[in-house]
């Protein structure tokens, strides 16, 4: 239920997104993301700190999980010059000209207590340093103004043409239908009859959306090339966001929850994959056992282990309460992309490069010797294009398969025959989804569409773009 498009550092996603969407302010904030890293490395020839250069992105990546527009931690908003400037319940983030006497520097030294970022690493000296030293030069404000965020939930983002679709989830009483877009989750009717509401967070990218077990939590795994990844976990009773965990300064990717709901996963770019306690936001583990991004997880049945897949070939087990490595679930092929967990049993399929869905039981007995492949289940036909997303149905029976051809397969969990092929998408298919009772499958990808298809004949169902399109002044 995840993607991978190559994102370094998001440039090609980010045309893409710049092509698609409408307000000029947005635009041009897309294009100054993408053209930062020039734009910086121009800005640091004069040496001194800016706040868009060196400021916003420490604000970015440690800090503004808690002190958003959504979760205002002392009613203190960082993710504006101005929020930044008003400062909190104890006044004034900084004085301009004497960071002595600025809160944000005495809690990030911890002369303030508690040390920010809270229950976080400390930022590291030097950018403590860099901030300092904006702060006593002045503490202006250089943004170019294009690059300033308009987008909040009351103006949620416009678009004059449908969005890459990166992920899709159905909700566990088969009501919702949740799907990415810039910035957001649009939840919509299951049968895609119509638009519910919009989750808009801070996010460019949501690379997965996943729903908790009992349908309370909605979890994204994304965040913004090269800037910071990020967790949210929404209420969705209330649609608010309960807590937004920021991680890694890149996107991460493939979150999952765990069935008793008490844990999230997720793969970064940093080879790792991190464990979150759902109710806290507290990082338990990070788990150091690939070589490779890490594209996506899945928790084990009890919630004791976790196997993540990345682009280092491997299926990795891992024990969740130390983090420690198991073994290895597959023999290594292709860099892998997806994986998904058969409903009630330890067994997994996993794909990607080499476009061949593998099955595998989740344990390999320590006596196997190395590339002995008996835990191997079953495996697929061999797909059109490589394999960017994998869904398995809740009664155990259908597999889904998805990626860079615009067709989705459906094949026969126990006997790997084929059921049936969903066809009409003009490019990739990211996402893709079984609904709870299993007879639907909803795909999304390149072209902006959600499809909904009757899983058992493949026959399309409903078309239809999940965000609200600007009309054209020419139509
Ligand atoms: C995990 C959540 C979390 C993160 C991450 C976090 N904060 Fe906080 N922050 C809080 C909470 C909670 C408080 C209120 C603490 C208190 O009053 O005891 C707070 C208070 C503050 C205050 C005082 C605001 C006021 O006026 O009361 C400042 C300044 C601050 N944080 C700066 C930062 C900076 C800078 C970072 C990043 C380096 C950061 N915070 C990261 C949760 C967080």
């Amino acid at each position: 239920m995840s993607l991978m498009i190559d994102c370094l550092p998001g440039a090609k996603w980010l045309g893409i997104f710049s092509d698609r969407i409408a307000s000029t302010a947005m635009r041009v904030f897309l294009w100054t993301s993408l053209c930062l890293i020039s734009w910086s490395a121009r800005a640091a020839a004069d040496g001194s700190p800016g706040y868009f250069r060196d400021v916003r992105p420490v604000l970015q990546r440690q800090c503004q999980g808690c002190h958003q527009p959504n979760s205002l931690s002392s009613g203190l908003d960082l993710t504006t010059f101005e929020g930044f400037a008003k400062g909190g319940k104890r006044g004034p983030a900084f004085r301009a000209g004497s960071p002595a006497e600025s809160l944000v520097v005495k809690y990030m030294r911890g002369e303030m207590q508690p040390l920010m970022p809270l229950g976080g690493t400390a930022v590291p000296k030097d950018q403590i340093e860099a901030i300092s030293a904006w702060i006593a030069a002045g503490a202006k404000n250089d943004t170019p103004k294009e690059a300033t965020d308009t987008i909040s939930a009351a103006n949620p983002p416009s678009y004059s043409q449908p969005p890459v679709i990166s992920a899709l989830a159905f909700s566990p009483d088969g009501q919702t239908l949740a799907v990415s877009g810039y910035r957001e989750v649009l939840l919509h009717k299951a049968d895609g009859s119509g638009l519910i509401s919009r989750l808009v967070g801070l996010s460019e990218r949501l690379n997965s959306v996943t729903y908790s077990s009992d349908g309370k939590l909605l979890v994204t795994a994304g965040g913004t090339p090269a800037r910071f990844g990020e967790i949210q976990i929404w209420d969705t009773a209330t649609g608010k966001l309960k807590r937004s965990v920021t991680l890694t300064g890149d996107t991460v990717f493939g979150g999952s929850v765990s069935p008793d709901g008490k844990m999230i996963a997720a793969g970064a770019t940093d080879n790792s994959v991190r464990l979150i306690e759902t109710s806290t936001g507290k990082e338990l583990q990070k788990i150091g056992n690939h070589e490779n991004w890490v594209l996506s997880t899945v928790f084990g049945v009890d919630g004791k282990r976790v196997v993540s897949v990345s682009k280092d070939r491997a299926a990795k087990l891992s024990d969740t309460a130390s983090g420690g490595f198991l073994e290895n679930v597959n023999l290594l092929r292709g860099e892998l992309q997806a994986i998904a967990r058969h409903p009630s049993k330890d067994i997994v399929v996993i794909g990607g490069e080499e476009r061949i869905p593998y099955m595998y039981v989740m344990d390999r007995p320590k006596v196997m010797k190395i590339a002995d492949d008996t835990t191997l289940v079953r495996k697929f036909p061999r797909q059109d294009g490589v394999i960017a997303a994998l869904a398995w149905s809740g009664d155990g029976k259908k597999i889904a398969v998805a990626g860079l051809s615009p067709q989705v397969n459906i094949y026969d969990a126990d006997t790997g025959k084929p059921v049936a092929s969903c066809t009409g998408h003009k490019a990739g298919i990211y996402a893709v989804a079984f609904n709870p009772a299993g007879d639907r499958v909803a795909t999304g990808g390149f072209d902006g569409h959600v499809r909904i298809y009757n899983s058992a004949s493949g026959e399309l169902l409903k078309d239809f773009v999940p965000v609200p399109l600007l009309v054209s002044r020419n139509d």
